[in-house]
This record gives structure tokens, C-alpha cells and sequence, in this order.
């Protein structure tokens, strides 16, 4: 099995659920304690050995770009304070130049549009895709326990956890054919089904490994579920092709396109960081709910 190296970052969406704090920096921008969540996803893939970075963006997410750029003006400042530690976080981030690039999604198309944009620029069998505003607290990273256990597959692998029945209409949800441990194999793949069509409570969330065959799919894929091109809609059609394995991760997973689940990756992030602990412990016990 070839080593998986490109991740494609959709990072094109508006961000409407965060207005106005998304209306002049990008969603992905959002900060979970001390890092924006494009920083976390980009993090992630690199733990898991990926070493060329796909950001399809579109008009005003300049700002994804200056943050993994050098900065001379602040590390000269930060040189000359001393400030050793926090220019050593600056270099940490920095995205070599070829390693990072970035394309645009010109118009809101869907999911798989946005993937499919970076079709040119894929040039293995295989590829990951990391949907930034799903974040995963884990021991370890979520996309190399996927990568991990990819290497047995021959076809697609999505990562999934399960939602109660009542929230199956936000997910891309599998029809369960098989389960082998962490693995769930699937016969079928919808997109946001109401509670009374869903197959099961097995939903993707946002870590795919793809074979690059999706493209083909993904060029005669038609807008399914919001007027969109659908993601899930293509990994439905090359399912006879090639297995569609979902990959139960372990870590809990906070949906940060969404209020409520920003502030819970808050709390749980700074719970799990050694200097925040404690402090965290006495700032909620200061209030009752
Ligand atoms: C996308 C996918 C969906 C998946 C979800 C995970 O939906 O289309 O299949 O379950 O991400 O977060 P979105 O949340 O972008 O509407």
C-alpha cells in the first residue's frame, strides 16, 4: 500500500452559523483555547505523515494563508525580546513553501465540488480529506488511526461515530453491512436523511481517505441534499466498485461549525491542558446552571 501524503482542507464555507464574528475572519479561524481550528486539522494531518496540504478556499480566507506563512516583522520583534518560546510556535507552524496550496472554490457548490476542485493536484491512489471544523480530541491524532487501519483497505474509509436517531438529518449516514472491531462496512451511504429514513445511527464526520477514482464520480455527480454537490453522493455510486468502510476512531469528536459544540472542545481541550485544569475547575464552579 502506497503512503497516503496530500489532505485536502475544504476550508471555502461561509461560516454563517458564527455571524458576525465569522463576517471578516474565516470560520476556520475560530480559536479552541489557544489555536484556531485550521491550525488543529493541519496538526493532525502531519502527525498522521501527510506532507502536501490542499486548502480550497475562496474570497476572504486570505487569513489561512498569513497564518501559515512566515511573519518577519513579529519574529524579528519576537528575536529581539527573547522571546524564545513563542517564536519556536511561530516556526513549528510554518508551511514550507510547495507544501502548502492554495486553490479556490469560486462558487458554494457543495462538499464534493470543493474536493473535487483540487483534482489536478492529487497525485497518488489515495488521499485524505480533513473537514477542519470537526475537531477530535484523542491520545492518538484521528487521521493516523485511519491511516493505520487503511492499510488493509482497497476502497474508501470514512471516519464515523454514532448520533442519536434525531440528528441523523446533519450527517452523511451509513447502511451497515458488516462490522469487524473498529471497522463498519457499508452497502449504502445517504446524505442527511430524515430520522425515518436512516439506515442506522453510523455518521461520518469530517476524515475521509479517498481513492482518487471519486473524481471520476464526483465530475457526473448531480446536486443532491441542499441543492450540493454531495460527497457522499459519489462514495454511494463507487460502492460497487470498491468497499466503503466507516472507522469507528477513538476520541470524542466536537462539532465546532455549531455554538454549542465550540464551547463544549473548548472546555474539554482546556480540561484536558495541565495549566488550564485547575483554573477551569474554579471558573465554572463560579456558576450555577
Ligand atoms: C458534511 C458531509 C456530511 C458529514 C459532515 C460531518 O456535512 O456532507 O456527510 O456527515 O460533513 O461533519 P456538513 O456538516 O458540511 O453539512
Amino acid at each position: 500500500m502506497k503512503k497516503v501524503k496530500t489532505c485536502i482542507f475544504p476550508v471555502a464555507g461561509l461560516g454563517s452559523r458564527f455571524l458576525p464574528a465569522t463576517k471578516s475572519i474565516p470560520k476556520e479561524m475560530l480559536v479552541v483555547v489557544d489555536k484556531p481550528l485550521i491550525q488543529y486539522a493541519v496538526e493532525e494531518a502531519k502527525a498522521a505523515g501527510i506532507e502536501r496540504f490542499i486548502f480550497v478556499t475562496s474570497q476572504g480566507k486570505s487569513a489561512i494563508e498569513d497564518h501559515f506563512d512566515s511573519s518577519p516583522t513579529l519574529e524579528t520583534i519576537l528575536k529581539k525580546r527573547g522571546k524564545d518560546q513563542e517564536l519556536q510556535a511561530l516556526e513549528g507552524l510554518r508551511l514550507e513553501p510547495g507544501q502548502a496550496i492554495y486553490i479556490r472554490q469560486h462558487a458554494p457548490l457543495g462538499l464534493g465540488h470543493a474536493v473535487l476542485c483540487a483534482e489536478a493536484l492529487v497525485n497518488e491512489e489515495a488521499f485524505a480529506v480533513i473537514l477542519a471544523d470537526d475537531l477530535v480530541l484523542s491520545r492518538e491524532p484521528c487521521l493516523k488511526q485511519m491511516l493505520n487501519a487503511y492499510q488493509k483497505e482497497q476502497g474508501n474509509m470514512v471516519g464515523v461515530m454514532d448520533v442519536p436517531y434525531d440528528q441523523t438529518h446533519r450527517y452523511g449516514i451509513l447502511k451497515i453491512s458488516k462490522e469487524e472491531g473498529q471497522k463498519v462496512y457499508a452497502d449504502g451511504v445517504f446524505e442527511k436523511p430524515d430520522i425515518q429514513k436512516a439506515p442506522s445511527r453510523v455518521a461520518i464526520i469530517g476524515r475521509y481517505v479517498l481513492k482518487k477514482e471519486i473524481f471520476h464520480h464526483l465530475h457526473k455527480q448531480h446536486p443532491g441534499a441542499g441543492g450540493e454537490i454531495q460527497l457522499t453522493d459519489a462514495l454511494q455510486k463507487m460502492i460497487p466498485e470498491k468497499p466503503l468502510c466507516g472507522f469507528r476512531y477513538s476520541g470524542q469528536r466536537f462539532d465546532c461549525g455549531t455554538k454549542e459544540g465550540w464551547l463544549e472542545a473548548n472546555i474539554a481541550f482546556a480540561a484536558s491542558c495541565p495549566e488550564l485544569r485547575l483554573n477551569l475547575k474554579t471558573v465554572l464552579g463560579k456558576y450555577s446552571f
